[in-house]
């Protein structure tokens, strides 16, 4: 019998800011993006499709309309892969696209116990030259690999949505350090005055 853990919930996002010793300490690199609407989910899946190298994994948590399908075909579109062809399987759990890299878009929500997993084939994406971004990544368990880029997505008032990144290995804190440096920029650009935001 599978072991109840593998369906085990995300952990709870409020609690793990950058500013936690616990993942300060553990090497976890974190960051917390505020979007506004489901445009501004895509441009951060875009900048993390941008931002990826080969056999990057994307492990995206959150309940179901939080945004990790919009999430996803932002990856597709920064990767180079079409956005439009990007949609939640609803018989075959995983799809794949052609981009700079291969992506693998798995959607695990139709996953009913640990037992399908082997079904899935998911381990046959994890040659290291694939882009994979999982939904429903806390079904994957243990074949989940343990350096990936985390995105907890929630919801916020009204359209908005509180997206989390956490890169928990090397691979993914490379690819997390581009995010923020570019984000960094997009925010910085926000709070220019128009003046000089028209240059
Ligand atoms: N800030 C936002 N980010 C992402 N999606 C949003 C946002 N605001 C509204 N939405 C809408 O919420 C829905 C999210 O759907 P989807 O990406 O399929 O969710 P999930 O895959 O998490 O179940 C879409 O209809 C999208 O247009
Ligand atoms: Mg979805």
């Amino acid at each position: 019998m599978p072991s109840p853990k593998r369906f085990a919930t995300s952990p709870p996002l409020r609690s793990r800011r950058s500013s936690d010793p616990d993942a300060v300490a553990s090497g976890i690199l974190e960051w917390s993006y505020h979007s506004r609407s489901a445009a501004d989910t895509d441009r951060l899946g875009r900048l993390v499709g941008q931002c990826s190298q080969r056999g990057a994994i994307v492990a995206l948590y959150g309940d179901l309309g939080t945004g990790k399908t919009v999430f996803v075909r932002g990856v597709a579109s920064g990767l180079g892969a079409s956005p439009r062809a990007v949609s939640s399987p609803t018989f075959v759990l995983i799809h794949e696209y052609q981009g700079q890299w291969p992506l693998a878009h798995v959607d695990l929500y139709r996953l009913r116990n640990a037992a399908e997993l082997e079904h899935v084939g998911l381990s046959d994406y994890l040659d290291g030259r694939t882009v994979v971004a999982i939904e429903w990544a806390e079904k994957a368990g243990p074949e989940l690999p343990q350096d990936r880029l985390e995105i907890h997505l929630s919801y916020g008032e009204g359209l908005s949505r509180d997206i989390l990144l956490k890169a928990t290995g090397q691979c993914s804190r490379g690819v997390l350090t581009c995010v923020k440096q570019r984000g960094a920029r997009w925010r910085a650009a926000a709070m220019a005055p128009k003046t000089e935001r028209a240059r």
